[in-house]
């Protein structure tokens, strides 16, 4: 079985070619305009796409030395996503599906993260825990088969891939923040500067980090540029190491609630080396299988997508070509 998966519901355009055993070719267009803005901005995103979706299938075809005679399904991210962006892909996936009679299969963006997972570790078995962590979404989720979810915690305000990028910003170093403070963090000192660990009355499990990202403005208030550039790796070090302590706390807290015997990190901040490097520590500790994806199937790619696609499709959940785009989409309703 070969599946196409395109995915545009955020700044990158991306399409993807797999098979039963293999990705055969993941190609991904990061939209680096945006950077100049500090952020998403959903006018360009959509525009870009346009640019660039149709030339990026026709390239995942030639590297991948298959034709769309040879395509079994056409997955698309349907949403969360900007509306705009989303549309794209959709359209152009609702084409490509009427023009073939190939059967298309609308994606939940969220459920590709965990889904990801799969693409590197084929033997994973359900079920399993997953610290869901994207830069829309922080959820822990109780993965019981395909498609069979729980949220057992999540955030009541920021994602935690939030935190990251608006810490960063107010810091000025720039978008994406995750990647950055990663970096800087690692010649820093995680104790230098204690950023509060919010907990919510009669919701253990839950996670706030709007409240990280202010006590870094008030420092940057407080404290005199100089001293902040000074010591900028030791405050993204001592950051970083809150957002991880509560992420960490929660799913093991739960993971012991559940007796989980198996840990999955999925979505952008799954790429944080220190995170990847404490989950590791502790579920090794507690003789819990750790899982998380390689670090192109951690951000936004379509592989994910495909992936995803791929088990709908055996089960026969495709979809109608008057699905719409669902900017808020959820993992369940
Ligand atoms: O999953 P993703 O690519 O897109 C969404 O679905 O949101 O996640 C993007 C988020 C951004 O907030 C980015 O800063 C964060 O993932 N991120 C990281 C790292 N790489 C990406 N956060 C922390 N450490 C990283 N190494
Ligand atoms: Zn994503």
């Amino acid at each position: 079985m070969n599946i196409i998966g395109i995915e545009s519901s955020c700044d990158e355009t991306a399409v993807s070619i797999i098979n039963d055993e293999q990705v055969l070719v993941s190609l991904i267009s990061s939209q680096e305009l945006h950077k100049e803005y500090g952020g998403v901005v959903p006018e360009f995103a959509s525009r870009e796409h346009m640019k660039n979706i149709d030339s990026l299938v026709a390239k995942a075809f030639d590297e991948s030395g298959l034709t769309i005679n040879d395509i079994n399904g056409i997955a698309v991210t349907r949403g969360p996503g900007l509306m705009g962006a989303l549309l794209v892909g959709l359209s152009y996936a609702k084409g490509l599906s009427f023009a073939t009679q190939i059967p298309l299969i609308g994606v939940n963006h969220i459920e590709g993260h965990i889904i990801a997972n799969f693409l590197n570790h084929p033997n994973l078995e359900y079920p399993f825990l997953c610290c869901l962590v994207s830069g829309g979404h922080t959820q822990i989720v109780h993965v019981k088969d395909f498609q069979n979810y729980e949220i057992m915690g999540k955030s009541i305000d920021d994602a935690a891939g939030e935190a990251f990028d608006k810490a960063a910003r107010i810091l000025g170093l720039g978008y994406p923040g995750g990647p950055i403070i990663d970096a800087l963090a690692k010649s820093g000192n995680p104790k230098f500067f204690r950023f509060p660990r919010a907990q919510i009355k009669n919701r253990p499990n839950d996670f706030s980090f709007s409240g990280l990202k202010t006590s870094v403005l008030y420092l940057t208030k407080q404290e005199k540029p100089e001293w902040i550039k000074n010591n900028i790796h030791h405050i993204c070090a001592s950051y970083q190491e809150a957002i991880i302590d509560s992420l960490q706390k929660k799913t093991f807290k739960i993971q012991e609630e559940i007796q989980a015997r198996r840990i999955v990190l999925a979505g952008g901040v799954a790429a944080n080396s220190r995170l990847r490097e404490i989950f590791q520590k502790k579920a090794a500790g507690r003789k819990v299988e750790i899982y998380f994806p390689s670090l192109a199937y951690c951000t936004d790619n379509a592989a994910m997508i495909a992936k995803t696609g791929m088990e709908m499709l055996k089960r026969n959940r495709t979809s109608s070509l008057d699905i719409k785009a669902i900017p808020n989409l959820r993992l369940i309703d």
